[in-house]
């Protein structure tokens, strides 16, 4: 009986830590996204994406077609009212690899 008890808490733990490791796989994406954006996008965008930067708007809750549109080829997705109507921002077609962190970053 004792014994069961330790496979069922060694199953248990297993099965935990798994989860753990799922989610901190999320976090690993977030933290690329997050030196992708520090370091392509800062110069324009706020640092804490929640905010306005000096030139950029608040880009927190952005989906990924909003920044792969806005990233890749300077567009939005199709009946995405603009924050801003101006066209400043450049486009950064090397960081296409990038899309899905930046995402998870913004999210
Ligand atoms: C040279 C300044 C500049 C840089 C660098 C820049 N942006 Fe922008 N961004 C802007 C401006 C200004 C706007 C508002 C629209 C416009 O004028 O192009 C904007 C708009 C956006 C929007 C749309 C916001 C909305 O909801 O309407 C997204 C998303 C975005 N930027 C993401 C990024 C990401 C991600 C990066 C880095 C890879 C980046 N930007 C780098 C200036 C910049």
């Amino acid at each position: 009986m004792k014994i069961l008890a330790l496979v069922l808490t060694i199953v248990l733990l297993a099965g935990c830590s798994k989860e753990s490791k799922d989610s901190s796989g999320k976090d690993a994406d977030a933290e690329r996204g997050r030196a992708a954006y520090l370091a392509n996008c800062v110069a324009c965008h706020n640092n804490d994406p929640s905010k306005d930067g000096p030139i950029g708007p608040a880009l927190k809750g952005s989906s990924k077609e909003l920044i792969e549109s806005r990233v890749l080829s300077t567009s939005y997705p199709p009946n995405y009212k603009p924050k801003r109507p101006t066209k400043v921002m450049p486009q950064f077609p090397f960081l296409k690899d990038e899309i899905p962190y930046l995402a998870a970053y913004l999210r």
